[in-house]
């Protein structure tokens, strides 16, 4: 398994996602980008796990909004800090470089190829193709959380993180990169039973009543969560890098549609461009099994 570099917009899922990868891969660092909240508060939230983690990486913010277009967040499904459903103990301002510049140093200082995990807008990955472009060969993969061949869920047709910053997901998925996308066709399939959020309980604090008192909000405000359970979207992106096994992959081109308008953020098969390997079945069984599995690392001894 080669290092890992996350880029994220902590958010309830990214959480869930970012527990998950530090248990389970050799994470380098991690960037922040604006998306379900404004940039400083995705970069608090992703300290205040880190903290609660007990794990020390390197952290910073990156960009505060998309690349040509006004920011759109998501604060009606994880509120007004982002990571609402839970109360975190107050933590110390801290001075953080350009969280880009942080991603160039784990490039410079790796040896080894570096894989990318993507779980908010795609600015941040894309700014950093185009700003560093000597790293570009030592990118081993990207897999990204967003997208959708089958119905959105911020407008009938685009999924979020897609819509939100487009111009920058398509400079991704044209860029030749051996790109996954995990998006709705999967996350929608992979639903946690609010019955199973008492399995949160069992992990070490202050991790249990972290995220049970996460997903319980999140339960109540994601729009596609119902009594069979709630999408746990951004976490299913960290088991595709791993675990790719799990899912079915159709590889195709891939257009998304960057014109204002109904369709916008719309991800479809295109006919020309560099193929991707799109997520579009789930074997919600042996996910799940390994999402137990790897959380198991928080277990209180
Ligand atoms: C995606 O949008 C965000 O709200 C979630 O964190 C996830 O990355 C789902 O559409
Ligand atoms: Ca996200």
């Amino acid at each position: 398994q080669h290092p890992v570099w996350l880029d994220m917009d902590p958010g309830h899922d990214d959480a869930l996602a970012l527990l998950a990868a530090l248990a389970t891969l050799p994470v380098r660092g991690l960037s922040t980008v604006a998306g379900n909240q404004t940039v400083d508060k995705t970069f608090l939230n992703a300290r205040r796990v880190l903290h609660a983690a007990g794990r020390e990486i390197p952290v910073a913010p990156g960009y505060d909004r998309p690349l040509f277009r006004p920011l759109v967040t998501a604060g009606e499904i994880h509120g007004a800090s982002g990571l609402e459903g839970y109360t975190f103990s107050p933590l110390e301002p801290v001075d953080a470089p350009h969280g880009l510049q942080l991603m160039a140093d784990a490039f410079r200082e790796s040896p080894e190829p570096i894989d990318i995990i993507a779980t908010g807008p795609q600015t941040n990955v894309a700014a950093f193709l185009i700003g560093f472009p000597q790293w570009r060969s030592r990118i081993a993969s990207v897999t990204f959380m967003g997208g959708s061949l089958n119905g959105g869920n911020v407008t009938p047709t685009a999924e979020f993180n897609i819509f939100v910053d487009p111009d920058a997901a398509h400079y991704v998925v044209q860029s030749g990169i051996p790109t996954r996308m995990v998006g709705l066709d999967v996350t929608h399939q992979a639903l946690l039973h609010p019955g199973q959020l008492t399995r949160f309980l069992t992990l070490r604090p202050p991790l249990g009543e972290m995220l049970y008192g996460l997903f319980s909000f999140f339960g109540r405000h994601e729009p596609n969560a119902g009594a069979d359970g709630m999408p746990i979207h951004d976490v299913l992106s960290v088991a595709a890098l791993i675990h790719p096994e799990f899912f079915r992959w159709m590889k195709t081109p891939l257009g998304v549609e960057r014109q204002d308008g109904e369709r916008l953020g719309q991800t479809i098969p295109a006919s020309s461009g560099p193929p991707i390997e799109v997520a579009v079945d789930i074997d919600t069984e042996r996910f799940f099994a390994w999402l137990w599995q790897s959380l198991s690392a928080y277990q209180i001894d």
